[in-house]
């Protein structure tokens, strides 16, 4: 039996809906900005409850503009996790700014208690990361903000349809971003981002720096760049986000059947999964004993497993530059060894998630 990591070929396997749409918008060769791109947005902004959405080329342009709209610059300090994509502190780098590193929880996300040492005179801001599509202690974190007077960026980039109480991510920042690249709960056919916002002068602001700065085709207010979501792509988001919720429904399915199935395997520690909040599960990760073997075992089982990652951000090469060494963050370190990622898709069968139970569990009892 095969069990894909990569659920792209049967998510798009039926092309008709995507060509009948597209075919509307060559017609109106509306082909920058316009009234496909504008739909998305109001409709993401329903979809979340935020006032303002102004969708972006990618996730990675989506945090860039997150921090510039705060004036986040050189000689400023942003607090991070230091286990996530690359492009959570590429952003802080690009903005001139420093990325000061926090530990994992072992729920994989940002380990809050480690916050408040982290804040210097030059901290500005927390960026904290919906990593995985779980969410951190997000209402901790608004705390710790509002009583150091420091901002908070969201890196909701695999958060869209994760929920904490009542409330998505992205709507406890001030400036959150979103990613809609291929792999995450909501995708389009390329990349796509989203900066989100109560604000009415950062929403203003963010609106023109997207669009070089522009009040119309003759004046600019400030100088810009170029940011925009393709409306090729703007039609695919509209036709995908009517089916997240079913999405996020089927993934939490197929997460309880595995984390039933592993959950008493010695060997193996589930992560918890926190009252009150729903994840996305864009990954389904959780800790192994003897990681590397079991990998090469499900693999030639047919299993496509990933690690998210290998090596913690503050261990990669340019962290050297910024001071940081091995054994900093022993928790994220330790997880780094351990850390593997299952399929969790929706479209996986029970067959295919029993089958790596059993996988898993012969693993086991073999050593
Ligand atoms: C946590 C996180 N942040 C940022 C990004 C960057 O998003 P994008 O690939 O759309 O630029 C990604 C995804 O790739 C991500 O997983």
């Amino acid at each position: 039996m095969k069990v894909p990591f990569n659920y792209l070929p049967f998510q798009f396997s039926k092309v008709g809906p995507y060509f009948s749409e597209w075919k509307k918008l060559i017609k109106s060769t509306e082909f920058t900005l316009g009234k496909y791109v504008e739909e998305f947005e109001k409709n993401f902004a329903k979809y979340i409850g935020i006032k303002h959405c102004i969708s972006t080329n990618n996730g990675t342009d989506a945090l860039i503009l997150s921090l510039k709209a705060l004036n986040i610059k050189e000689g400023d300090e942003v607090i991070t996790v230091c286990n996530s994509f690359y492009a959570t502190t590429g952003a802080i780098v690009e903005c001139g700014a420093k990325p000061v590193f926090v530990d994992c929880d072992d729920r994989f996300q940002i380990n809050v208690k480690q916050i408040e040492k982290a804040i210097t005179k030059k901290t500005k801001a927390i960026l904290p990361v919906h990593w995985g599509g779980a969410s951190p202690d997000i209402n901790d974190i608004v705390k710790i903000a509002k009583k150091n007077n420091l901002k908070i960026i969201e890196d909701a980039c695999m958060g869209i349809g994760a929920k904490i109480g009542n409330k998505y991510p992205g709507t406890f920042g001030e400036v959150n971003a979103f990613s809609m690249h291929p792999l995450k709960s909501l995708n389009v056919m390329g990349d796509g981002g989203m900066v989100v916002t109560d604000n009415n002068n950062l929403a203003s602001w963010l609106r023109k720096y997207r669009n070089h700065g522009m009040i119309n085709r003759d004046n600019i207010a400030i100088w810009g760049t170029n940011n925009r979501l393709q409306p090729l792509q703007a039609v695919v988001a509209n036709i995908e986000l009517k089916k997240i919720n079913q999405i996020i429904i089927q993934r939490n399915r197929n997460a309880k059947i595995l984390d039933d199935g592993l959950k008493n395997i010695t060997g193996v520690k589930i992560p918890n999964r926190k009252k009150g909040y729903k994840e996305t599960f864009a990954l389904y990760m959780a800790q192994f004993k003897k990681r590397d073997q079991l990998k090469k075992f499900l693999i030639k089982n047919n299993i496509e497993v990933k690690i998210h990652y290998p090596k913690p951000l503050h261990l990669q090469n340019p962290s050297k530059k910024l001071g940081y060494k091995t054994k900093d963050f022993p928790i994220a370190e330790k997880q780094a060894k351990e850390l593997l990622t299952l399929p969790v898709h929706q479209y996986l069968s029970r067959k295919q998630l029993n089958y790596m139970v059993s996988k898993i569990q012969q693993f086991y009892s073999n050593k």
